[in-house]
């Protein structure tokens, strides 16, 4: 589907008194359609969650030539993200943007939301959130904008390393440390990656 990534920047707080905090970002992609969406954040350090996502212009609040925002609110989650890169992946579509007559309704449309997001992207398992993504537990699925990202980086590595490239536990080691440097994910994340792209042995440390 669609995914968007960049820092975290103050929006209007309006969400905020409506019980929903969103972490937006600015969105430079004009082929996202607006609506609201059921979404997978990721952080740079492989911590993900369940998200519920509004692309739009926010008509009960604003006239049609309102800015265009993206707005993530990531369920079950309360601290303080501003300034942090983020990486939004939209999972599935769920509804337009509509002009609701009062707050009220508004309010009770994304509480709807929320709950439909939640279904469609349950949370990150335990492993997962205690580990802060490190899992080297019960096996956690990697998120596919990761596996996307480090398959494209290894396949330029192998390119351009043809050849030399060191083998063994040291190479894939050194591998996971370059990896994990030029794409700001953390080494678990990266490991877990490599493991389901080459089903190969990458060592722990
Ligand atoms: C799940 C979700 C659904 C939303 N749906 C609509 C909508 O249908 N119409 C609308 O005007 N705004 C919608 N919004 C945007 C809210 O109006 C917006 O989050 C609120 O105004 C807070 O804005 P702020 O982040 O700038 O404080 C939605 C937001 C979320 C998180």
């Amino acid at each position: 589907m669609y995914t968007i990534e960049g820092e975290i920047v103050h929006g209007d707080e309006i969400g905020r008194t409506l019980g929903f905090p969103t972490a937006n970002i600015h969105m430079y992609d004009e082929t996202v359609p607006d609506g609201v969406w059921a979404a997978r954040a990721a952080f740079r350090d492989g911590r993900t969650h369940s998200a519920v996502v509004s692309v739009g212009r926010r008509p009960t609040f604003f006239e049609s030539d309102a800015v265009r925002l993206f707005e993530a609110h990531i369920i079950d989650f309360a601290e303080s993200i501003y300034g942090e890169w983020i990486i939004v992946e939209l999972l599935d579509y769920i509804r337009p943007q509509v002009r609701f007559d009062s707050i009220r309704e508004l309010v009770s449309a994304m509480h709807a939301d929320r709950e439909r997001a939640a279904a469609i992207t349950p949370p990150t398992s335990e492993c997962e959130r205690s580990t802060g993504g490190d899992a080297r537990g019960p096996a956690t699925r990697a998120p596919r904008w990761a596996l996307r990202r480090v398959r494209t980086a290894s396949a330029d590595i192998h390119a351009t390393n043809e050849g030399d490239a060191a083998s063994g536990p040291a190479g894939l080691q050194a591998q996971v440390r370059s990896l994990s440097r030029q794409l700001g994910m953390s080494r678990g994340l990266v490991r877990r990656c490599l493991r389901e792209l080459n089903d190969a042995k990458v060592p722990t440390s």
